[in-house]
C-alpha cells in the first residue's frame, strides 16, 4: 500500500490547516493520504510514499531549519517520485507577490534548494495577533505598518485564498 504524503512545517497552525484541507480534498477524490508534521516525518518508510508534497511557513524571513535538513537528507527520495512544495507567508497577501515567480521567499527557495519541486505554490497565511507573544506582536505590527497591512492587534485575519489551495489540490490529484 502506498500513499500520497503531505508534510507540513507550521508554527501557528496555518500551514497545517492548508495541508489538512488538501488532504481532505485528495481523500474525497479517492486518494489515500498520510498527513504528517515535519517532526513526524523524520524516519519515513519511503516504500510507502507514492507522491509527496511539503508545505512550510516563513518566520522572520526563513523556513524552519529542519526543512532544509530534511530536503538535504532526502533529496534523492523526493526527486524520484511525483513531488511538490508550497510556501506560506504574509507577503503573499499582496496580489503581485503570491505566485512562485513573484514571491521572494519561494524564489529564494528555488534558487538555493537542491530539490526542485515539480509542483509549486505560494499561499498567503494568517495574521493572528491574538496568538502571538507580545514581542512577536509588536514586531509583526511594525512590519504591517511598513508594508501597509493591518495594524489593529485586536483583529485576527486569515488571508489564505482557499480557491487557490483547491486549485493546487487539483494539480496534485492530476499529478
Ligand atoms: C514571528 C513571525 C514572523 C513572521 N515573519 C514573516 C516574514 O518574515 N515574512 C512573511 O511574509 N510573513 C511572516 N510571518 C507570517 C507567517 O508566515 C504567517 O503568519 C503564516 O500564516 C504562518 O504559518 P504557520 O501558522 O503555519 O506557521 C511571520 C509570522 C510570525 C508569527
Amino acid at each position: 500500500m502506498s500513499d500520497t504524503f503531505i508534510i507540513y512545517s507550521s508554527t501557528d497552525g496555518q500551514t497545517k490547516k492548508i495541508s489538512n484541507a488538501l488532504a481532505q480534498q485528495l481523500r474525497a477524490a479517492g486518494e489515500s493520504v498520510s498527513l504528517l508534521s515535519l517532526a513526524q516525518a523524520q524516519d519515513l518508510d519511503w516504500d510507502k510514499v507514492a507522491k509527496i508534497y511539503i508545505g512550510a511557513s516563513i518566520r522572520y524571513g526563513h523556513f524552519n531549519k529542519a526543512l532544509m535538513a530534511f530536503i538535504n537528507r532526502y533529496q534523492a527520495e523526493l526527486t524520484s517520485r511525483p513531488n511538490g512544495f508550497f510556501c506560506v507567508n504574509l507577503t503573499a497577501r499582496k496580489a503581485n507577490k503570491n505566485t512562485p515567480a513573484t514571491n521572494a521567499y519561494m524564489m529564494k527557495f528555488i534558487k538555493n534548494s537542491p530539490w526542485q519541486p515539480q509542483l509549486q505554490a505560494v499561499f498567503a497565511g494568517a495574521l493572528l495577533y491574538s496568538q502571538y507573544r507580545w514581542n512577536d506582536r509588536i514586531i509583526i505590527q511594525l512590519i504591517m505598518r511598513i508594508t501597509g497591512g493591518v495594524t489593529d492587534t485586536s483583529q485576527d485575519i486569515e488571508y489564505t485564498d482557499w480557491d487557490s489551495v483547491t486549485q493546487f489540490g487539483q494539480q496534485i490529484i492530476a499529478h
